[in-house]
């Protein structure tokens, strides 16, 4: 009844990069691009020995753990064909194309984020490998530094213990192995310094698991996004909507479980999900109808403002993305969320039903993240902040408050 979830990443997402003067941008060469014609490529795949290598887990499928950590003292490795091609300098690449064994690649497809690749491999369950690919796709320069990669991990793992006292409409795809050059591996002490990297792998079977009929998993942004194959095609939004209210039906099965979720996350965890187009999936029944929302990607932000307040014991995390004050928070709820996700979403329902009106949605979020997050005054600013052009020492972009006062909440 719907493409596949690979397919809808690929090529239900023209012209919905228009969010910012750095959505489009991409170094990623073009056979690497999501939106290119080839089927798949190669991951290339190497084998090191577990001294070299930092290891995580969260309760992977067994079947993964075997295959990517296969025993004899053997762990797997992952690296980007583009990587590959174009680092030489690397220190740690060097260490694994001289130490490591070189296996069969892997087949893989890109996902609309581009570093994350999904592995096509008969008889492993789906799920797909996050991968070092230092070049930057919009804002950033995609690495997957050691310290990232296991917070991942534990991310993970918390949350998956959270469940049962989550929203039953909240799902999510588990991050499950991570592995990482260690930096002793490095044997020439003048490099030690450099950023250690590897991958990780995450599951694609939304957790908690729901079996039953067949599901549908369909990213946010290809709700509105322009098929590439086919740019005449009306938008997936209005198959969804089909025949129910417009403003309803978004405001019930899509806007207000995300508020919900991300209040939630927050409140029990200090979690800042990041609920832009790509980050959503919705998860759809045969019938069409939304059954839950699926989120990935699990580098959050985490409030240690939050975690103090609820008492909750943060030492399962490393310093990564800890934050004490909440301009991230409005980053993620008002930008990504709201100007991001929402705002295109409607635009595109406007464009079919012409009486549908922003503020109107506006003024039911506002009121429904009141009545969830009374308490939102003690950690949101009082503005809107989004990302400034200037960097910190470790290139990573600085925020700016830019003065307006939010639209989706109060
Ligand atoms: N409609 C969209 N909205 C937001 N990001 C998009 C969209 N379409 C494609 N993207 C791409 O997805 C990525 C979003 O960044 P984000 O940090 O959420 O993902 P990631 O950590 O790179 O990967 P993943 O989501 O696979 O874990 C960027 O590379 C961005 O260019
Ligand atoms: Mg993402």
């Amino acid at each position: 009844m719907f493409p596949s979830l690979a397919h809808l990443d690929r090529y239900y997402n023209e012209g919905t990069r228009a969010y910012s003067d750095q959505s489009a941008y991409t170094e990623a060469q073009t056979q690497f691009q999501p939106n290119s014609a080839t089927p798949c490529f190669d991951l290339t795949l190497f084998a090191l020995d577990c001294e070299q290598v930092h290891t995580y887990t969260a309760n992977p499928d067994p079947a993964l753990l075997d295959f990517y950590m296969p025993g004899d003292n053997k762990i797997l490795f992952c690296i980007h064909p583009q990587v590959l091609q174009t680092l030489d300098n690397d220190a740690y690449l060097r260490i694994v194309k001289n130490y490591g064994t070189r296996l069969q690649p892997l087949c893989v497809e890109p996902s609309s984020s581009t570093r994350t690749l999904y592995v096509k491999h008969s008889g492993l369950p789906p799920h797909a490998a996050k991968v070092h690919f230092p070049f930057k796709v919009s804002r950033y320069s995609r690495k997957m530094r050691d310290e990232v990669i296991e917070q991942a991990i534990n991310v993970s793992h918390e949350l998956e213990q959270s469940i049962p006292s989550l929203d039953t409409q909240f799902a999510f795809l588990r991050e499950v192995i991570g592995v990482s050059i260690k930096k002793t591996a490095l044997h020439d002490e003048t490099v030690k310094t450099r950023e250690q990297w590897g991958y990780l792998i995450r599951e694609m079977t939304p957790f908690p698991p729901c079996p039953g009929k067949q599901k549908f998993l369909i990213p946010g942004f290809a709700l509105y996004g322009t098929q590439t194959f086919n740019p005449e095609k009306k938008p997936l939004l209005l198959d969804l909507i089909d025949t129910c209210s417009p403003s309803q039906y978004l405001l019930d099965n899509i806007m207000f479980p995300i508020i919900r979720h991300w209040i939630e996350c927050f409140l029990q965890l200090g979690y800042m999900l990041e609920p832009h187009g790509q980050n959503i999936l919705l998860e759809v029944s045969d019938t069409g109808h939304i059954q839950r929302i699926v989120h990935r990607d699990l580098s959050v932000g985490i409030d240690m403002r939050r975690r103090r307040d609820r008492g909750i014991s943060s030492d399962t995390c490393n310093m990564y993305n800890r934050m004490e004050s909440g301009e991230f928070l409005s980053i993620t709820y008002d930008m990504f969320m709201g100007h991001h996700f929402f705002e295109p979403l409607i635009q595109c329902a406007q464009h079919y039903f012409p009486d549908l009106k922003l503020m109107d949605f506006q003024a039911s979020c506002k009121e429904y993240f009141v009545d969830f997050f009374p308490e939102h005054d003690l950690y949101m600013p009082k503005t809107i902040y989004y990302f400034s052009s200037k960097r910190d020492q470790f290139n990573k972009p600085l925020y700016k408050n830019t003065g307006k006062k939010p639209t989706w909440r109060p």
